[in-house]
């Protein structure tokens, strides 16, 4: 059996965002739970990262639009796009994707890494919020109006908020 990552106590020490483009979702995700963390003195514990599942923007900085949104809420955003590599479910303890449609890809991209080592908990980002239905999407803010923003950022923020919570409860 390969070695799993994904039972309920596992400790969580690094994890990894993931959505289309990895500019818009996942970058926002990262930024914040990189700030919050910071604020429950929790940095220097977890490993933060995001990834896409394409390529089209790989080395561009986020859309104006979530750093916009993100600096409005007193967080700077400073990744840069990388599309998700194979190595991805042995280099992380999680792994969250922020719609279905991402979590389908990502089964294919991560499936090429062979799978020999400890492999990353794989499930979607809102599987923490509280106020979601699961399984539940991000929603894709790309094509929209700006407020889709808005309304990620309001998603983002309490679900990052709960998955420190997790973070600390599985430190013990
Ligand atoms: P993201 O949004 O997946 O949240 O980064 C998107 C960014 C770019 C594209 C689609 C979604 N695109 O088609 O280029």
């Amino acid at each position: 059996m390969t070695d799993s990552r994904s039972h309920p106590d596992h400790p969580i020490e690094s994890i990894l965002f993931v959505c289309l483009g990895n500019i818009c979702r996942s970058p926002l995700a990262e930024g914040v739970l990189r700030h919050r963390a910071r604020e429950r003195g929790l940095e220097g514990e977890l490993r933060i990262d995001s990834a896409g599942t394409g390529s089209w923007h790989v080395g561009n900085p986020p859309d104006p639009r979530s750093a916009e949104v993100a600096a409005r809420h007193g967080i700077r955003l400073e990744s840069r796009a990388r599309q998700v590599a194979p190595g991805d479910a042995e280099a992380f303890d999680l792994i969250l994707a922020m719609d279905r449609s991402n979590l389908r890809d990502l089964a294919d991209l991560l499936d090429a890494g062979g799978g020999r080592g400890r492999q990353a908990e794989v499930r979607l980002f809102r599987d923490y919020d509280p106020e979601a239905d699961s399984p539940a999407d991000v929603p894709d803010p790309y094509y929209g109006a700006g407020d889709g923003f808005e309304v990620v950022q309001a998603m983002v923020e309490r679900t990052c908020e709960a998955i420190l919570d997790e973070v600390e409860r599985r430190r013990g």
